[in-house]
């Protein structure tokens, strides 16, 4: 269910998992306050003595009007409870294998129909003083949901800085392919690079974000570092991560899932209670949370349409057959 409530950042403290990272992001964000820094670059926290060096400053505080109510899931499920095949299919290879993957510095590559192309460093295409806390609901196509305090900004304002085209009706995104320290591309589990794609009016949506961190924190590896797209109305596979190509299309692009499935993964994906996976019902989930532990399966919740963010993505699909476009 969606509230109107004020900014993300703003919950209660007691609202948010009281895991150690979170409370100790608060001393680091002090810190680093009080040094005058927006994001503590490693060489910065390093040579202060800081403490972690992947804290963000205090968040920009722009009230945000989609805010879930539920309490976050705690940070030790959202970092290890993963999905990122690249690092193999287990819900727990990604933190586990994912440490060798350097993600800084980072460039991200944009092309197709654009005005503007080429490659940007990550600085350039995020400004990292406007960075804003969204809690997202988020809908694994497996079943199972989690709520998320994701880091960054909205995803239309960056692709209009390239200024697509009249042409461009689609957009692209790819994961960086490392093979040598990607263990799981070893198999073709998927295709590689992981690629995804969306609507351009999707994409432009106000609810599509792309995050650079989570729980206040520079996203760690198995989140998707060092960005991440999150589009909360549909299922968790449409949120690449370690985005290092954006391309812009005329035509509906291929996507990785789709492209090893097509019948049990469509383009849309939206969540959709009432269109199963061929081989399981979507009409609910298990809450991923501290009431169940990483694998329980106690927890469940409705599943709502469009993941409970309805009121305001509806529009984009009027008149379509949602069964069809799945
Ligand atoms: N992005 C890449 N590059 N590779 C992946 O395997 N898995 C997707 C998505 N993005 C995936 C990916 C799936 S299936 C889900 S549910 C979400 O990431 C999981 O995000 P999380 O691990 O941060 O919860």
């Amino acid at each position: 269910m969606l509230i109107r409530r004020p900014p993300a950042f703003a919950l209660r403290d007691n609202a948010v998992t009281p895991q150690s990272a979170w409370l100790n992001r608060r001393h680091v964000l002090a810190a680093l306050a009080a040094a005058g820094g927006s994001l503590a670059l490693p060489e910065r926290a390093a040579a202060r003595g800081a403490p972690p060096q992947d804290a963000f400053a205090p968040l920009k505080s722009t009230p945000t009007a989609y805010t879930v109510a539920d309490p976050p899931t705690p940070w030790e499920a959202v970092t290890t409870y993963n999905n990122y095949y690249e690092f193999g299919t287990g819900k727990g290879d990604p933190a586990r294998r994912s440490g060798r993957y350097v993600t800084r510095p980072w460039s991200v590559t944009v092309e197709g129909e654009a005005h503007k192309t080429g490659t940007f460093a990550l600085e350039d295409l995020i400004d990292f003083n406007a960075l804003e806390e969204r809690i997202y609901r988020h809908r694994c196509v497996e079943a199972w949901s989690m709520v998320i305090p994701w880091v960054g900004v909205p995803l239309g304002p960056v692709l209009h800085r390239f200024a697509p085209t009249s042409h461009a009706r689609f957009v692209q995104f790819f994961t960086r392919w490392e093979r040598k320290n990607m263990p799981g591309t070893f198999w073709p589990v998927l295709k590689w690079p992981y690629r995804e794609g969306l609507r351009l009016d999707e994409a432009m949506h106000p609810l599509a974000f792309l995050a650079v961190g989570v729980y206040g924190r520079v996203l760690p590896n198995q989140n998707g570092a060092p960005l991440r797209l999150v589009v909360p109305w549909k299922y968790g596979y449409k949120s690449i991560k370690s985005i290092d190509r954006i391309v812009f299309t005329r035509n509906q692009p291929q996507t990785s899932w789709n492209m090893s499935n097509p019948r049990e993964y469509g383009f849309y994906s939206n969540v959709n209670p009432h269109v199963d996976h061929p081989r399981w019902s979507q009409a609910s989930e298990r809450v991923i949370g501290p009431q169940t532990g990483l694998a329980g399966a106690l927890a469940r919740r409705k599943t709502q349409m469009f993941n409970g963010y309805g009121d305001a993505v509806a529009r984009l699909y009027a008149g379509m057959d949602l069964r069809k476009y799945h």
